[in-house]
């Protein structure tokens, strides 16, 4: 998977050099290509913004320059998406829908944003990463960047990704490793079993349970079986 990212602060993205994503760089399974915007600037320093046009305070991103380091990499294949507060906000839907693309170009916009004039010819779609406003739009493209590699093919486990569709809309069961006993809380029995059926079962029940006391909005989007629409009424008949 190929990610075009034009920012005007590369350095930002050495984080994805890091654990599971600098492995699949490493290995060539996703590829972030780094386009310094200001690289493409025309002026003798090198300046990428100017104050607004009607005032106001900041400094806009001028669409030249940001057009100019678009063209560089620009291909008709590739889907170019703007990290904007105001865009469609990510949500895991989304991002396995954007990793069925070979090609992202993610623009990244920073100071009070960019010129709309160049955010309308190039753009395809706006994506923002939640309600709430950050100073640039690379940790969101760092963000989209994360959660797609995720679904390419060798990045992590099969079995990581199994268990994600198992558990598809519901939030994960708890998790427990070594030691047995930890500050007097003892891993349930059901996992010491070596039954896996039963352990399937109760993991169920903990996704449900999890979703229902956690983020029960989730449970009105998603499709429940018979077993597990009895298994929630259970739940939500226990007494805390
Ligand atoms: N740029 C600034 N804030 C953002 C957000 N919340 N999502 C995406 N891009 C942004």
């Amino acid at each position: 998977m190929q990610f075009d990212v034009l920012t005007l602060f590369p350095e930002m993205f050495k984080i994805l050099d890091e654990s599971i994503i600098g492995k699949a760089k490493e290995k060539g399974l996703i590829n972030v290509n780094l386009i310094n915007i200001r690289d493409f600037s025309k002026d003798k320093h090198k300046k990428v913004d100017d104050t607004p046009y009607g005032g106001g305070a900041g400094m806009v991103m001028q669409p030249e320059v940001v057009y100019d380091a678009y063209k560089s990499i620009k291909d008709d294949k590739a889907k170019v998406i703007y990290m904007s507060p105001q865009g469609k906000k990510l949500n895991q839907s989304k991002v396995e829908e954007l990793s069925k693309k070979e090609h992202l170009i993610l623009l990244c916009g920073h100071y009070e944003g960019i010129d709309q004039r160049v955010i309308d010819e190039i753009v395809d779609e706006e994506v923002s990463i939640g309600d709430y406003v950050l100073t640039g739009g690379e940790l969101p493209a760092i963000v989209l960047i994360d959660s797609i590699s995720r679904y390419v093919q060798g990045v992590i486990k099969e079995d990581s990704k199994k268990e994600e569709s198992f558990a598809q809309g519901l939030l994960e069961y708890p998790q427990y490793t070594r030691p047995e006993v930890f500050k007097n809380r003892q891993v349930p029995d059901i996992l010491l079993s070596g039954h896996h059926g039963n352990i399937d079962k109760w993991r169920r029940k903990q996704s449900l349970r999890v979703t229902f006391s956690k983020r029960p909005d989730l449970l009105e989007n998603i499709q429940l079986s018979d077993e597990d629409k009895q298994i929630l009424e259970e739940i939500k008949n226990e007494v805390p």
